[in-house]
Parts: structure tokens; sequence; C-alpha cells
């Protein structure tokens, strides 16, 4: 072989070795989010590594960013929508700000007495439609995960409506979470879940509402000195991806993914009330905060307080879609 043969051999041979490396470049899922890995949420991201990866014998890597490590919620809905990541699992009450209200349904306090009415909302008819009102944003509501039920913390303690006046409570971005806190008389600020910890440990709010694996794994228990037990309300989240990635993969992997998609939303709704479980009994060991326990009457003054956010939420959210949900959980504004 003469040398511009040889030249020209190395070039081609370079060319394919390229094309090679490039074509089984594994496509890249960036899935960020906001909380510990030891939560529902955290675990729910590994496992869908884990099955996703397997599945897809390598052609798909799942990068899994807790902890806000990437982007804090605020902005973690932008970057999804450039294209800078493509998975997230934002709570429900986070849609406001994109212009999605109608999910803070799930917000409205003590819409959802149990896991099983909550799941038929998420696994049916409602959460389907919630879903569709994302696809003009360019995202695409794959799965619904739990967290649990939130419990109200404070530097004082949270009886009645009355103990909230005066208290600066935190709430994430959603407006029917303000219309609570101010149903109870207390003064709502949001703010990102990353910046909780030190915002209550350095006094800029009193309190908040989370569920007790959020609390736990952040440490909030150590900067608070009270948990009222009010089960008011649920942290539940949409797993979302970017709709222009999504629909551009190739038919075979999105098929595996879904499949490792309902498996992990299996795996997290499964595992969710048992972290919370173990969250409070952490707590509760560490004899760092204090627990309070309503009283029947006490909790009926709380729900009576918080009746009017219903009413209140109907222009943002649709009286239609709040009468639907009533219909599934049976919940009666009346009894109250
Ligand atoms: C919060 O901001 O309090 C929660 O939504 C965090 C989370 O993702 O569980």
């Amino acid at each position: 072989m003469n040398l511009k043969a040889k030249f020209l051999f190395a070039v081609l041979a370079g060319t394919l070795a390229l094309g090679n490396a490039l074509a089984q470049q594994p496509i890249i899922i960036k899935f960020s989010h906001v909380v510990a890995e030891d939560t529902p949420k955290g675990k729910g991201a590994l496992k869908f590594k884990e099955l996703a990866e397997s599945r897809t014998k390598g052609r798909v890597k799942v990068e899994v960013y807790p902890n806000s490590q990437l982007f804090k919620d605020g902005e973690e809905m932008q970057m999804l929508q450039l294209g800078n990541v493509q998975m997230l699992a934002p709570s429900v009450s986070k849609f406001g700000p994109l212009g999605v209200r109608a999910f803070e349904v799930f917000d409205l306090p003590y819409i959802f007495d149990n896991a099983k009415d909550l799941h038929n909302v998420t696994q049916g008819k409602i959460g389907k439609q919630l879903f569709d009102k994302l696809d003009s944003k360019g995202i695409i509501g794959l799965a619904y995960w739990d967290n649990g039920f939130k419990q109200m913390s404070s530097n004082k303690p949270l009886r009645t409506p009355a103990d909230f006046r005066g208290q600066k409570l935190r709430i994430q971005s959603s407006k029917v979470l303000d219309g609570q806190m101010r149903a109870l008389g207390a003064t709502p600020q949001i703010m990102a879940f990353s910046e909780v910890y030190q915002a209550m440990q350095t006094g800029v709010v009193d309190g908040g509402d989370n569920t007790p694996s959020n609390i736990y794994t952040q440490k909030m228990h150590e900067v608070q000195k009270y948990m009222t037990i009010s089960d008011h309300g649920v942290v539940e989240y949409a797993v979302i991806v970017n709709k222009g990635f999504w629909d551009g993969l190739p038919a075979d992997i999105r098929a595996t993914l879904d499949g490792a998609m309902k498996e992990a939303t299996n795996f997290t709704n499964e595992i969710a009330q048992k972290q919370n479980d173990e969250a409070m009994e952490k707590m509760k060991a560490s004899g760092k905060i204090q627990f309070i326990t309503l009283t029947a009457d006490e909790k009926k003054a709380w729900k009576k307080a918080v009746l009017k956010v219903h009413r209140d939420s109907e222009a943002t959210i649709g009286k239609e879609l709040i009468q639907q949900i009533y219909k599934e959980t049976g919940f009666d504004p009346e009894a109250l």
C-alpha cells in the first residue's frame, strides 16, 4: 500500500470506529429530584434506574441526581422543558408556576382519608385527565408516586386554629396550600425544599407541613420543637418526562422503559407508607421533637377551619374536578 492509500485507509478506519462508538453511546436520562435517597421517591428513582438499565441491556443510562444537586424546585420544571434534564418527579403541588393549577386539587385539606382513595384518583380517569393537561407544555406524565400524609411542625405547639396566629409557615408553590395556611390563621411563605431546613433553623419560618420521611431525612425535626399528627394533606408526585425526548426514543426502548416505570411505581407505592412509619419511629426515638395528637374535637376544628379552601379553590382548580374527586373519595363537606 502506498502512503496515500495508507492514509485513506486510516481515515476510513477512524471514521468507522467513531461511528461505531457513537452508535453504542447509551441514551442518557438525567432524573433530577429534590429529596434524599432514603425516601419513597429517592428509592423509586433508583429502582427505575436499575430496571431501565438492566432491561435495555445498557442502551439506556439513568443518572439520578437527588437532594436538589442539579436543580432546585422552581428551576427544575423549566429545565425539563428545555431538555436540560429528561425526567423529574415533582410533587403535584408544584405545577402552578407552569400554568397548570388543576393538580393542586391534591392539596385540598382532608380530601383524602387513605391511600386507597388517593389511588382511585391517580390510577383512574382523573389521573389521566390531569396528565393530558401537560401535553401542551411539552411534558408527558408517566406515573404517580406516593409519599404520604403530611404533618404540621413548628416551634410552637399547634393544637387549635387559634395557635396558628402569628406563625410563618413554609409552603410549596400552591395557591391551595397558601389558602390552607391562611384559613388556619398563619402566614404562608413559598420556599424551595432545599432551603427549608436552614429557614427553620434560623427562624426565617416557624414551621411547615411535610411527610415524616421528608422531615426526618432533612433533619427538620432537629430544628422544630413540635409536630402535630394532623394528616391534613398528602405529598404526591408526578413522574414526568420531556415530550420531545420521550417521543423521539426508539419504540422498543420506550416500551421497555414504560414497563420499568410501571414496576418502579408499584415498588415506590408499596414502600411509601413503611418509609414514613420508620421515619416517624426514628424521630420519636431521637427525643428531639415532641409529638401532639389531636383529640377528635380538635381535629374537627381544623377541618372546619380549612373547609373554606375547598370552596375558594373552585375558581383556580375547577368546581367539576373537585366534585369528581369528592365522588371518588366520598368526601362530604356537609358532614363536617
Ligand atoms: C416539598 O417541597 O416539601 C416536597 O414537595 C419535596 C418533595 O419532593 O417531596
